[in-house]
């Protein structure tokens, strides 16, 4: 299996972090990452907050509501929103830029992962209480939409890769050839 079909593999949620930081180098290429993905006519209707501070760090699991711990251990956070200024080549079919915010997020994952860096998606928007949580800690512009939340760091422990019970390698029940 070649380098890139590894990461894609192994990767799993990581929800317990060193203390260990993480690059400006490292920062940039994982965001590099999410840019670089496939998006509606080119639009590139997403932007990135990105959090280092603690305390905000924090306040992001908090404005999450559930489910966000992942966060408090975390050395980064950042926060996937979509810009809808940028979807009115679009606008009849504008909840597209909810998946090129799904996109971006999974490519920034995947680079973490090929560069031993652990991460957790943390689901944000279509729930509105996380939405406008989100929205209000940043002091968000009407059309920046909180898309998710990706929590980052270095594993703390061993977690096991990838395939394990719940999540097999290969479904076939999940592949219909050629008709369903
Ligand atoms: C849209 C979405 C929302 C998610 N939200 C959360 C979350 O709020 N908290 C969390 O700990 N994990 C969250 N996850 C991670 C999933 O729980 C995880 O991907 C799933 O259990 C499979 O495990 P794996 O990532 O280790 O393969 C989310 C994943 C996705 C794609």
């Amino acid at each position: 299996m070649n380098d890139t079909l590894k990461t894609i593999m192994n990767r799993k949620s990581v929800r317990k972090f060193s203390d260990k930081t993480i690059s400006p180098e490292d920062i940039k290429t994982i965001l590099q990452a999410g840019m670089s993905g496939p998006s509606c006519v080119n639009s590139r209707c997403w932007s990135f907050v990105v959090v280092r501070d603690k305390d905000k760090l924090l306040q992001m699991a908090d404005a999450n509501v559930r489910y966000a711990d992942p966060l408090r251990g975390a050395a980064l956070g950042i926060l996937v929103c979509g810009d809808l200024s940028r979807t009115e080549f679009f606008a009849n079919a504008r909840e597209f830029w909810a998946i090129d915010g799904a996109i971006a997020a999974q490519n920034m994952i995947l680079a973490a992962e090929s560069l031993g860096i652990g991460s957790c998606w943390l689901g944000t928007w279509p729930v509105e209480e996380r939405v406008a949580n989100q929205a209000a800690l940043f002091d968000l512009p009407e059309h920046i939409v909180p898309h998710s939340v990706i929590a980052l760091g270095y594993p703390a422990d061993d977690v096991p890769p990838g395939p394990r019970p719940g999540r097999p390698e290969w479904d076939a029940d999940r592949v219909h050839w050629e008709t369903w």
